[in-house]
């Protein structure tokens, strides 16, 4: 009989690590897959869109939990998803990255003794303040098969006393996605559709809360970056969370009439990344933007004091910044000073197949009489 594995999605950030691994594992004879979706994220264009984007059918189970405080998100996530588990045991439950959906379902499938897999394990920035290395963290010890992007999540894994047994580096899978809709990403004129050149202008994402949930530092930022759109152009789909906080301190009118700043809505997948392909250099807070641009070889600016994705700095086109940084920061871009990038080791979209293995040699290995 094939076994049942539920793959977990649950907010933007998780569809296209969920999309490449789904396609892999339908392949599978041994695997019955269930798509799990829970609901962290609802509206179109945060969730939706990125299921057509990538191809994802309908999800199996829609926990529907909508948005809360952190506990009771989680909270509602691990009395919906357990409730499921209950009515049908999967062999595997399979999450990923380090949403709340991540931690929460993980937690539902480790106290009924279902082995858990995660992808895109051992990722640290050594900063409890931020809730998704709590997630993080807890996922990672919950786990039975960790599956890391890169050399240093291994480590940081090993240094925590995870077996070593437990842990399976199979590379990037953001690649994937990206290798998986290149022809429609590339097809695309994302400049053009804006009336602007490529490599002429900026991308901007923003939507942690240590940089939107402070008025005093949101504030510094929407500084910088008015004075950063003289040098040139920036493009900024804003997160519902930073629309809300803009509009709540009156930021969001002085941004939108400074010059050279354009905002908009959040983009789907597709869209997004062709924005991304032809822009001069990216400002963001995001993770998984941090791996893209390093991928594609464009300046990355991240405005945060430490990064999980440490290869991004070391060996791509990443640095951390501070606003006051933002300003000198792109004109050394826009002089061409700024390093390239060597890709990482297996960021090369065979990721999902590797994952796929990696479970199947699991499953296998359990069933042996
Ligand atoms: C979550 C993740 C974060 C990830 C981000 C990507 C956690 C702890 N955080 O943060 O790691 O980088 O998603 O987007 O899991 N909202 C909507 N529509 C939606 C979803 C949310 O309007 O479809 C609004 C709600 O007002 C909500 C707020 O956005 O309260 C924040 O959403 P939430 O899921 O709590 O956290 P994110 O900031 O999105």
């Amino acid at each position: 009989m094939a076994a049942v594995v539920h793959l977990v999605a649950g907010a933007r950030p998780n569809f296209m690590k969920v999309a490449p691994l789904y396609k892999a594992l339908q392949r599978e004879r041994w695997c019955r897959l269930v798509l799990v979706h829970t609901g962290q994220h609802y509206d179109w264009e945060m969730s939706d869109v990125f299921l057509r984007d990538l191809g994802l059918p309908p999800p199996d189970l829609a926990l529907g939990v909508g948005s809360g405080t952190h506990g009771e998100q989680t909270a509602r996530i691990l009395m919906a998803y357990e409730k499921e588990l209950l009515a049908e045991r999967p062999d595997w439950v399979v999450v990923v990255g380090d949403v709340n959906s991540t931690l929460a379902c993980a937690l539902a499938a480790a106290k009924l003794g279902i082995p858990v897999a995660h992808l895109e394990a051992g990722l640290r920035s050594w900063d409890r303040a931020m809730p998704e290395e709590t997630n993080r963290v807890l996922t990672d010890h919950l786990a039975n098969l960790l599956w890391t992007p890169s050399l240093d999540a291994g480590e940081n894994l090993q240094r925590e006393g995870i077996p070593s047994q437990r842990i399976e580096r199979v590379g990037n899978i953001m690649m994937d996605a990206y290798e998986m809709l290149r022809p429609r990403i590339e097809e695309k004129r994302a400049a053009d559709a804006l009336g602007l050149s490529p490599r002429g202008y900026g991308v901007v994402t923003l939507h942690r809360p240590e940089n939107v949930d402070h008025p005093e530092r949101l504030t510094t930022i929407v500084g910088a970056l008015a004075e950063t759109a003289r040098l040139a152009p920036l493009v900024f789909p804003v997160h519902p969370r930073t629309r809300a906080r803009l509009e709540s301190g009156g930021l969001g009118i002085r941004l939108e009439s400074a010059p050279g700043v354009r905002l908009l809505p959040p983009l789907g997948y597709v869209s997004f990344m062709a924005l991304v392909r032809e822009a001069m250099f990216v400002i963001t807070d995001s993770g998984g933007l941090q791996e893209e641009t390093t991928y594609l070889g464009i300046p990355c600016l991240t405005l945060r004091a430490a990064t999980e994705r440490p290869v991004t700095v070391t060996q791509g086109t990443n640095r951390l910044i501070s606003p006051e940084g933002l300003r000198p920061a792109v004109e050394q871009v826009l002089k061409g000073a700024w390093p390239r990038s060597r890709c990482p080791e297996l960021w090369d979209g065979c990721t999902a197949g590797r994952a796929a293995r990696s479970l199947a040699a699991r499953v296998e290995a359990s069933s042996d009489p």
